[in-house]
């Protein structure tokens, strides 16, 4: 089917065949016979890179243009709703009947809002949990949605993040049940269930742009599905080098997954001199200004050392542990064809859209702490190896397993390249994720009887899957608790959110952290300081991620323990009788030391090194200490804990940004971080005060701090720049652009 014989508006056609789409692939076709186009509701699960995107754009300008609709299309991750943003922006030229310009919006950020300006947005990315908070705030836009778009939906079976995408799909389906719901899977076994449960029709294909073919490598032989095989180059010791080196020889890039963060790097690091020689000096030399922009993107540190070195022979490892500016620079080198082997941990198999000609999948084992080994599944394999390909470019994609023994390499080809991918099950019952959802569903009244709230999780995917029953018992004790802890009431036949209760579900925080900070700013601690309420945050179960103490910690840790004894606002376990409870609150505190490392102004890398994080856990765990730091004000504020409000404040705003008190004012300025607010206070401008009666000539003069910046402090401190002056300094060679190379 030709996009010029779709019925959508010619406006929407133009801009589909400028981007380069004349046709509709065969899944594409098949979902707007399905209805796409008139409304019904439709689960299409489709393999990487089968165009499901195209389909939700279709209906997302539909449902704007023709029936001045609204969209929310949801997302699992960040990453990947600036990736649709992005993708929705080429829209955005096209008027609506009214004559205005379609307005496409993103929100993400800041739970604790409704956002009441996405209101006049027509299509409204957001993640699954940025949704569900805006349920929770009852955002009276939410109304007005006529098309729900959710994107990655085979994720209802991760434990993490399944149990929210069903919380906000049923509740959407609750709040308006003419709504029309487009949810876009990979291939499930089970994609029939899912859609009864949504009242969609379903469309299942194994259809892909580029043909796939799958295999397992042992030492340096391919064998595929079909029985073909072929022999590769041994010029290395290590068979993914050799395999990598074979696919750049022919034009190609290899994306190999490893199963943790250390392999990815390690395995980046074995192939980089290999790959490093096969590289021309132009490509040698656009390397290097890739390599540089990593270094001069945010604080330097060993992990971007290492990754500026790898970059440089064309070679990038990708994972969490990356900040999201150096990832996206690989990310663009990767599209661009620059890095040639990029080896990266799981994470990046679903939805970022970076395919590679070959895939080798180099660990299927994955390990979790707490479990040990296990083996990933049918669905994640699928993942991988799909992204093996690139439209346009590829004829074929291979994707390879890899296999150490002959008995592994049969293993490998029964239990993943010739095997179906799972049924995909719900994972709500679950008491600690089930808690904060049973609030919420009282606090923003979606029920007001305790029959009802059994009513509403009777709708849910898991309901449906079991029997409904099995909710129940869960969901009478997590009532047992609310109401223990005064988040619920009751009143005949009514249940009711406190006002502690309703804070609770908006702040969007574990119910268990609530407690958690309620008790610890009633009880305090005999002396309060930073680090007490550091601990209180490190203590809830929303701190993310949690760090063990390593063995050789434990020691130092008991110590710093014991000498902030009187800073804790809760009870040490004791050692002897609570083993396992001690070494927990060990973990908290050493979280609390990393963040109070962290507003001590130590260098990123002293804390990386310190504490063994890597810079992305670090930044997590600002980001979060951050909201939890927001979580406890509002409910000290709540409580009438007037004497702590300011406190609870700044060490929020300090976390932010990483700094002492005393940096306050200056970070507040656009443009100073945490490093040039402290460069700019040892040369004494200390104050705004001071920073307006300053010279330019003094700003302008210190490391990091070019004449364009310094413009832009004084204009934001009300300085006056005299022409003269400012022309004098445009003139100089740009110190910015000196300092940058030198620091
Ligand atoms: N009909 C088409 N003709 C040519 N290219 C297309 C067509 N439809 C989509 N594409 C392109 O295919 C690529 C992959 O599409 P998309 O991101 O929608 O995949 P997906 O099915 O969502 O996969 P994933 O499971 O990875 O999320 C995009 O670059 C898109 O522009
Ligand atoms: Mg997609």
């Amino acid at each position: 089917m030709r996009i010029e014989e779709l019925l959508i508006p010619n406006s929407v056609k133009e801009v589909i065949i400028k981007s380069g789409i004349t046709q509709l692939y065969p899944p594409q076709e098949e979902a707007v016979k399905a209805g796409a186009l008139e409304g019904k509701n439709l689960i299409l699960a489709s393999p990487t890179a089968s165009g499901k995107t195209l389909i939700a754009e279709l209906c997302a300008l539909r449902h704007v243009l023709e029936e001045d609709g609204k969209v929310l299309y949801l997302t699992p991750l960040r990453a990947l709703a600036s990736e649709k943003y992005r993708e929705f922006r080429k829209y955005a030229r096209i008027k609506k009947k009214s004559g205005r310009r379609l307005r496409i919006g993103i929100s993400t950020g800041d739970y604790d809002r409704s956002d009441p300006w996405l209101e006049r947005y027509d299509i409204i990315i957001t993640t699954n949990e940025k949704g569900d908070s805006l349920l929770r705030h009852r955002a009276r836009w939410i109304d007005e949605i006529s098309l729900v778009v959710a994107d990655e939906v085979h994720l209802l079976n991760d434990a993490d993040r399944g149990p929210t995408l069903e919380v906000v799909l049923a509740r959407l389906m609750q709040v308006n049940p003419d709504v029309q719901l487009l949810a876009l899977s990979a291939t499930v076994r089970n994609a029939e269930e899912a859609a009864e449960w949504l009242k969609a029709s379903s469309i299942t294909t194994d259809w892909r742009p580029v043909v796939l073919r799958e295999g397992v490598l042992l030492h340096d032989e391919a064998q595929f599905r079909d029985g073909d095989t072929f022999k590769i180059e041994k010029s290395t010791k290590n068979s993914v080098t050799n395999l990598a080196m074979h696919m750049i020889r022919s034009g190609g890039q290899a994306l190999i997954f490893a199963g943790t963060r250390r392999n990815s790097v390690s395995l980046a690091k074995k192939a980089a001199s290999s790959v490093g020689s096969i590289l021309s000096k132009p490509l040698k030399r656009s390397l290097m200004r890739v390599a540089e922009g990593i270094l001069t993107s945010g604080e330097r540190t060993r992990v971007s050392e290492s990754l500026a070195e790898l970059v440089k022979h064309g070679t990038a490892f990708h994972h969490a542990g990356l900040g999201g500016a150096h990832r996206r620079i690989i990310e663009d080198a990767f599209r661009d064809g620059k890095i040639k082997v990029l080896t990266a941990t799981p994470t990046l198999a679903f939805g970022v859209n970076l395919p590679a000609r070959m895939v080798v999948i180099h660990d299927y084992r994955r390990y979790e702490p707490g479990y040990g080994y296990y083996p990933i599944t049918v669905l994640e394999y699928k993942q991988m190896a799909g992204r093996a390909g690139r439209p346009r470019y590829d004829k074929i994609g291979e994707a390879l397993l890899v296999a150490k023994t002959e008995d592994e390499r049969d293993y490998l080809m029964d239990s993943y390249v010739l095997a179906k991918p799972e049924r995909i099950w719900s994972k709500l019952a679950v008491e600690r994720i089930l808690r904060g959802h049973v609030l919420a569903t009282v606090a923003a009244d979606f029920a007001h009887t305790e029959q009802g709230i059994y009513d509403f999780f009777n709708k849910t995917f898991y309901a449906y899957q079991y029997d409904p029953d099995a909710i129940k018992g869960v969901i009478a004790k997590i009532l047992k608790f609310l109401y223990k802890e005064e988040m619920i009431e009751f009143s005949g036949d009514d249940v009711y959110a406190t006002k502690f209760g309703r804070r609770i579900s908006e702040l969007y925080i574990d119910p268990v952290s609530g407690v958690i900070m309620r008790d610890a700013l009633l009880n305090r601690a005999p002396l309060l300081t930073d680090l007490s309420f550091l601990h209180m945050i490190t203590r809830m179960p929303d701190m993310y991620p949690k760090l063990r103490p390593y063995s050789r910690e434990i020691d130092e840790l008991a110590s710093l323990v014991e000498e902030h004894r009187d800073e804790f606002m809760m009870e040490i376990p004791d050692e002897w009788t609570d083993r396992i409870a001690y070494e927990e609150f060990l973990g908290e505190a050493k979280l609390a030391l990393v963040l109070d490392s962290w507003i001590k102004e130590v260098k990123e890398d002293g804390i990386i090194e310190k504490f063994r994080v890597q810079p992305g856990d670090l930044y997590r765990l600002v980001a979060t200490g951050r909201w939890l730091l927001h979580a406890s004000h509002e409910i000290a504020a709540l409580f009438k804990h007037k004497d702590l409000l300011s406190n609870l404040a700044e060490l929020m705003e300090q976390i932010e940004k990483g700094v002492k008190i005393e940096l306050l004012p200056l970070v507040r300025l656009n443009g100073i971080g945490r490093v040039r607010a402290r460069i700019l206070y040892d040369a004494g401008l200390k104050t705004i005060r001071g920073l307006k009666t300053a010279p330019l000539e003094k700003i302008n003069g210190l490391p990091l701090i070019g004449p364009k910046l310094a413009k832009k402090i004084k204009e934001q401190v009300g300085g006056f720049v005299k022409q003269k002056e400012w022309k004098k300094l445009k003139s100089k060679k740009s110190s910015e652009q000196q300092a940058l190379t030198k620091y």
